[in-house]
């Protein structure tokens, strides 16, 4: 099993060096929220994300902040602005989240697949829960040896989460390094078939 990310270490995700390293704001703009969307933030943690995509929300908008962890969503809820979006925490497990289908416009999932056994499963379930035109963005952990970070064996390489990703019905619609030690990736749902396509 993949460690979980220990919640006494919670107050680290908020560590000044963090925000120069993963700046959070211009992570999230590859989402491209807009103010009435439905995002979720699974694997949210303190809401080190969460507060940049709560800014992108407006009224209309709704944050939902899924963690395995109470004790994670408790302190998120301390952490994040006021907004006039609609804001929602779940205590769940990221391959199974109690949502239903295509309810979401957008999903974050930071710093999470690593920790979780089947990564694939988490991946099949964010594609349940997206709507067609929807975007999923992952942000991870090179394969590099730590520190910092999790043990190297437990990383995923972009090599591997692109076949999972394509083997769970998406396509690759960016990837980028976020710096040395991080890279981001942004997938979308392959298209279906338009109907005349299909009967032919
Ligand atoms: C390293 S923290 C990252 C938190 C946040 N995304 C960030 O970047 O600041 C990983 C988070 O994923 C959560 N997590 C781990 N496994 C999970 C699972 N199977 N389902 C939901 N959350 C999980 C942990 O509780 C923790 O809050």
């Amino acid at each position: 099993m993949p460690h979980r990310f220990n919640p006494a270490r919670r107050h680290n995700l908020l560590a000044p060096e963090r925000r120069k390293r993963l700046p959070a704001a211009r992570i999230v703009r590859q989402l491209e929220i807009a103010p009435d969307h439905t995002v979720l933030d699974i694997g949210a943690g303190v809401g080190y994300f969460a507060r940049a995509l709560l800014r992108q929300l407006g009224s209309g908008g709704r944050l939902i902040a899924v963690d395995i962890s109470p004790v994670m969503l408790e302190e998120l809820e301390k952490n994040l602005p006021r907004s006039p979006a609609e804001v929602r925490t779940l205590i769940a497990d990221a391959v199974q989240i109690p949502l239903p289908d295509r309810s979401a416009d957008r999903i974050l999932m930071a710093l999470i697949l690593h920790e979780i056994a089947e990564p694939k499963a988490a991946l099949r379930e964010a594609r349940r829960l997206l709507k067609p035109d929807g975007r999923l963005l992952i942000v991870e952990w090179h394969k590099i040896k730590p520190p910092p970070g999790p043990p190297e064996k437990e990383r995923l390489d972009p090599g591997e989460l692109f076949k999972l990703a394509r083997q769970t019905g998406f396509d690759i619609a960016d990837h980028d390094d976020i710096n040395r030690f991080h890279y981001l990736t942004l997938l979308q749902p392959v298209a279906r078939k338009r109907r005349h396509d299909i009967i032919e």
